[in-house]
């Protein structure tokens, strides 16, 4: 083959590489060209017929020509892949701009409302209500409450750190203060709704008597728990507040939460580090045949955790133990919801299902606790 052969085929090539509408059809070109029978293919087996001289100018001027071939294949293919991607971008695009398609009738989730609920009970009881920030200071959620930077307790709440940690913090001293020091100023997701009982006790001077509820974190998901879960808290601190205090606050929310005039509570001792004595909050409940009731039947459900304000704790906030003392509690709101309005699945929540929402939410205006009109709570 002459060289000006050779150059027409590798124009003619460049040609139909050029004009491939696609990927396939750019294969098409590529099996014609360097396929086990393709054109180049079968000019290469043609070499070994040659003279030795003609063999190795022939060779050369066919490996230029399938260099340029292949560059051009490559360079093609990116170009092919690429507005292939764009136009399955272009196909597949969603609109985020576009408004929320109106809702004939909207509903309050189940979370709000069973909180709501909760405030508007204690707060007929006397209770502020007290906020704190989704992400918390480690110190504010782990140390002050008594749970210091090697405490065991800490492992039990599984925690989402901010990446922003240690390194972060520029602090002088030693390297042990460093640490401590340092770690305490780490972020975290809080891993629940008691570091408002520290914030609210720096910043406020007793008599206190708080409710905090609020969304809280824990790296867990399953059946039962989700990363993203309610809780509220309590706090009450005071000259001569006492345990009978407690469980007499306790019963009466719980009654008129439940909208159950005898309903059974029992403390079971248990232990938490930012309470001395701590106790698990159990209410009457019948499991009978499968299904819970709740009532005064025998059986106990646990609906939350309580004690006396432990005394480092009120240390560490600047309040004396010897003038004050007082009792704190928390409660999951998503597990008063279930059990108040038999929703059986945790996960359903957080799911965003508007026939999920249609059917468990509530309607703005309706009362759904008629306990709650009677009690003077509403
Ligand atoms: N913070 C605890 C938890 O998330 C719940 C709790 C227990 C809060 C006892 C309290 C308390 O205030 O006194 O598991």
């Amino acid at each position: 083959m002459s060289e000006t052969e050779l150059n027409t085929l590798q124009s003619e090539i460049l040609k139909a590489i050029e004009s491939a509408s696609d990927a396939d059809a750019l294969d098409v070109v590529r099996v014609e060209v360097l396929g086990k029978k393709g054109k180049l293919t079968e000019l290469m087996k043609t070499l070994g017929k040659l003279e030795p001289e003609a063999r190795k100018a022939f060779g050369a001027a066919l490996n230029v020509v399938k260099d340029t071939l292949m560059q051009s294949l490559e360079a093609k293919q990116k170009i092919l892949a690429s507005a292939a991607l764009c136009a399955r971008l272009e196909k597949e695009r969603i609109d985020v701009t576009l408004a929320p398609r109106p809702m004939a009738d909207g509903r309050i989730h189940p979370i709000t409302q069973t909180t709501d609920e909760i405030v508007t009970i204690f707060a007929a009881m006397g209770f502020n209500v007290a906020k704190g920030p989704d992400i918390e200071e480690d110190w504010n959620n782990f140390t002050a409450l008594n749970m210091p930077p090697d405490h065991p307790a800490r492992q039990m709440q599984d925690t989402f750190y901010m990446p922003d940690g240690v390194d972060a913090v520029a602090v002088a001293g030693s390297e042990a203060d460093r640490i401590a020091v340092a770690s305490d100023k780490k972020r975290v997701l809080r891993t629940h709704t008691s570091p408002v009982q520290i914030r609210t006790m720096l910043n406020q001077k007793p008599p206190i008597r708080i409710i905090a509820p609020g969304r809280t974190f824990r790296c867990d998901s399953d059946m039962t728990h989700t990363p993203m879960f309610h809780q509220f808290e309590g706090l009450v601190i005071d000259e001569k507040t006492n345990m009978g205090h407690l469980k007499g606050c306790l019963l009466d929310f719980l009654r008129a939460f439940f909208g159950i005039d005898d309903l059974p509570l029992r403390f079971r001792p248990s232990y938490f580090p930012f309470t001395e004595p701590s106790a698990e909050v159990d209410i009457g409940c019948s499991r009978k045949g499968g299904e819970l009731k709740l009532g005064n039947y025998g059986d106990w459900l646990e609906v939350g955790g309580c004690g006396m304000v432990n005394s480092n704790v009120l240390r560490n906030c600047g309040i004396d133990p010897d003038v004050y003392q007082g009792f704190a509690f928390g409660t999951g709101i998503e597990r008063l919801a279930m059990l108040k309005y038999g929703i059986p699945d945790l996960r359903t929540f957080f799911d965003g299902d508007m026939r999920w929402l249609k059917h468990y939410g509530f309607v703005p205006l309706d009362i759904p606790n008629p306990a709650l009109v009677g009690s003077g709570a509403c």
